[in-house]
C-alpha cells in the first residue's frame, strides 16, 4: 500500500517521540512491502515561532491531502505562564481538530501484562481492563461562546451541543460496542447540565436501533470514581469533550503511564493519530520521554487502514520490549532506563 502521512511533530518531546514512531513504521513498511511518504509540517509553538500561527494554512493543506496524520504533542511553558498571550499553541490543536472535522477521539485503555504491578492500582482491579473512551472532540465547552464581562472581572465559557454532534458520536459508540462487549455507557452530568440532558435524550432515542447493545447512563463524577475502582465495568464510554479530556488522563493510570496510551481522532475525512500525553517540556531534548504511546498510535493508523497484521506486529514488539525491560525511565523503576532513541531503535530492529 502507498501511504502519504502528514507528520506533525509539534512541541516539547513531540519531535523525539515522533522520530521513533517513524522508525518503527518504516520498519513495518519494509517488512510488509508498503511505501510510506512522510510529509512534515509545522504546528504548535514551533509554528508560532516560524510563521506566527499555530496551525498554518500550509499545514492544513498537507493534512487535508494526506492519507492520515501522525501527531506528536503541542504546548510550551512560555505560553502557559502568560495568560495574556494572543496566540497559544493549543489553539492550533483545536483549530486542526475542527478544520479536519475530527469529531470523535478514540482513547483505548488496556493493560500490559508486564506492567500490571507497576500501576498504583491493585492487580485484581485492573487485570483484563479493555475499554474505550470515545470523547467528543469538536464541540462542547472547548468551542462554545466564551469571554469576559465587567472590565475583565467575570469570565465565561459555555458548553453548547447540537443534537447532530451527539448523534454522530453516539453512532460511532454504538457501532464500536457492537464489535466489542456490546455495552455502551453515556457519561454526562444530566442532573445539572441542560447540554447533558440533550445527550441523554439523544442517546435514548437511538437505543432502539441497536437492540443488542446494553446502554447505561452515569454521571461523570461517579464515573471518575468507578473508572479506577472497577474499570472492567466499562466497555465503550461516550462523553463530551471536557469530560473525556479529564477521564482519559485518569484512565491512563490503569495502564501504568501516560507515556503508553495511544489515540485516534476520526471524522468523515482524514484521521489523526496521537499519544494522549502532552508536550512534557521538562523532558524536551533529553531523549528520555517514553515513545510507546506514539508508536502504538502508529499501530492504530495501520489498523484503520485495514493493515491488521502490521498493527499487530507493532503491538507485539512493544509487548516484547516491556517484557524484556527495554523501557524509558518513567517505567524502568530501578531497572536500567533506556533512552527514547534506544527504545525506538530496538523496536525497529525487532520488527
Ligand atoms: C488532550 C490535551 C489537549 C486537550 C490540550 C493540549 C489542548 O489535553 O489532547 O487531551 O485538552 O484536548
Ligand atoms: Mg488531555
Amino acid at each position: 500500500m502507498k501511504l502519504n502521512i502528514a507528520l506533525l511533530a509539534g512541541d516539547g518531546i513531540g519531535p523525539e517521540v515522533i522520530d521513533q514512531a517513524v522508525k518503527v513504521s518504516d520498519a513495518v513498511a519494509l517488512k510488509f512491502g508498503h511505501d510510506i511518504t512522510w510529509k512534515p509540517a509545522l504546528t504548535g509553538a514551533a509554528a508560532i515561532d516560524a510563521v506566527g500561527e499555530p496551525y498554518p494554512d500550509e499545514t492544513h493543506e498537507v493534512c487535508a491531502n494526506a492519507d492520515a496524520v501522525l501527531f506528536g504533542a503541542i504546548g510550551d511553558p512560555r505560553f502557559d505562564n502568560d495568560p495574556s498571550a494572543k496566540v497559544r499553541p493549543e489553539q492550533g490543536l483545536l483549530k486542526m481538530r475542527k478544520k479536519l472535522g475530527l469529531f470523535a477521539n478514540v482513547r483505548p485503555t488496556f493493560t500490559f501484562p508486564s506492567l500490571i504491578d507497576k500501576s498504583p492500582l491493585k492487580r485484581d482491579r485492573i487485570e483484563g481492563t479493555d475499554l474505550i473512551i470515545l470523547r467528543e472532540l469538536t464541540g462542547g465547552v472547548y468551542f462554545g461562546e466564551r469571554g469576559r464581562l465587567n472590565d475583565g472581572d467575570t469570565a465565561f465559557d459555555t458548553m453548547t451541543y447540537h443534537r447532530f454532534e451527539i448523534e454522530r458520536l453516539a453512532k460511532k459508540g454504538f457501532e464500536m460496542a457492537l464489535k466489542r462487549g456490546k455495552r455502551l455507557c453515556c457519561v454526562d452530568k444530566a442532573n445539572v447540565l441542560e447540554a447533558s440532558r440533550l445527550w441523554r435524550e439523544t442517546v435514548q432515542a437511538m437505543e432502539k436501533d441497536y437492540p443488542e447493545v446494553e446502554v447505561t447512563y452515569e454521571f461523570v463524577d461517579a464515573v471518575a470514581m468507578r473508572l479506577i475502582q472497577w474499570p472492567k465495568g466499562y466497555d465503550v464510554i461516550i462523553t463530551a469533550n471536557l469530560f473525556g479530556d479529564i477521564l482519559t488522563d485518569e484512565a491512563s493510570v490503569i495502564s501504568g503511564s501516560m507515556g503508553l496510551m495511544p489515540s485516534s481522532s476520526v471524522g468523515s475525512e482524514v484521521s489523526l493519530y496521537e499519544p494522549i500525553h502532552g508536550s512534557y517540556p521538562q523532558a524536551a531534548g533529553k531523549d528520555i520521554a517514553n515513545p510507546l504511546a506514539t508508536v502504538l498510535s502508529a499501530a492504530m493508523l495501520f489498523e484503520d487502514k485495514g493493515l491488521s497484521e502490521e498493527a499487530q506486529a507493532i503491538r507485539d514488539v512493544v509487548n516484547k520490549s516491556l517484557a524484556e525491560g527495554i523501557v524509558t525511565e518513567d517505567i524502568a523503576e530501578g531497572g536500567k532506563a533506556y533512552k527514547t532513541s534506544e527504545v525506538g531503535d530496538w523496536l525497529a530492529k525487532n520488527i
